[in-house]
């Protein structure tokens, strides 16, 4: 297993990857996230790279060291992240999309800080562009993976998206779970193919687990040649 590593299987594939939250400006001192860290999307960056690849990390914002050799475009926005991924694509050959990106942004941006006034207050939003969605789309001989984050009915939920986004691969958790999801060193798993298998993994360190996806999209890969 440790001998594959330096197996470097990935040799001249170019990979893109997203990872992190988004911030959504509410005003010049407020933004709509979430608890994502970017720890799924660095870790894949840095293993990929190590496995030969050329790594494109397009990244939220994070407080992670940047890993060597990657290529890292930093962006705020789920706009920015859009425009970002879309422009690397044509070029890509694995696409993953790890990034937590804001599902809603505000409606208004406010160019000076919002005073408190009532006791209640609504902020009205708007839906951003769907990144993965429109990969989809666009894909050509680009292999695409999402991620699935749930909180329940993971199997069912994780399978529409792979067909209503038209990717090639969902890895799906459970972000309640205890040591999966959000901030944690370790993540729980089932990746979801089009082919209708289904592989739960068991918890491991997401660099194990990088590397383990890495793999069964080295093996669809490989597949479709023969
Ligand atoms: N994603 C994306 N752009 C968005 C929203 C999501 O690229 N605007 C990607 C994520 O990076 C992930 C996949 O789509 O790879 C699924 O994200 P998730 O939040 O689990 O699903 P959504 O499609 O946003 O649906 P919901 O949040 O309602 O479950
Ligand atoms: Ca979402």
């Amino acid at each position: 297993k440790e001998q594959d590593r330096y197996d470097h299987f990935l040799f001249g594939k170019k990979v893109l990857i997203t990872a992190g939250p988004t911030r959504e400006k509410l005003d010049p001192v407020r933004y709509i996230s979430n608890f994502s860290t970017g720890k799924m999307g660095y870790s894949l960056a840095k293993v990929a790279a190590s496995l030969g690849a050329d790594v494109t990390l397009i990244s939220g914002p994070v407080s992670l060291p940047e890993p060597d050799d990657v290529q890292i475009v930093k962006v705020e926005s789920a706009e920015e992240m859009f425009d970002a991924s879309v422009q690397y694509f044509d070029r890509t050959d694995i696409a993953i999309m790890t990034a937590a990106v804001a599902d809603y942004r505000p409606v208004n941006v406010a160019s000076k800080k919002l005073k408190k006034h009532d006791d209640l207050m609504t902020i009205q939003l708007e839906k951003t562009k769907d990144i993965l969605y429109e990969l989809g789309k666009r894909k050509k001989h680009q292999f695409v993976v999402g991620f699935a984050a749930e909180t329940d009915q993971l199997e069912e939920n994780a399978k529409k998206k792979l067909y209503k986004k038209n990717v090639d691969m969902i890895v799906g958790n459970n972000v309640l779970e205890a040591g999966a999801g959000f901030g944690t060193d370790t993540n729980i798993v089932t990746i979801f193919k089009r082919s209708g298998d289904r592989i739960p993994l068991p918890k491991m360190t997401k660099e194990e687990l990088s590397y383990r996806i890495l793999k069964e999209i080295e093996k669809e890969l490989k597949g479709e040649e023969n």
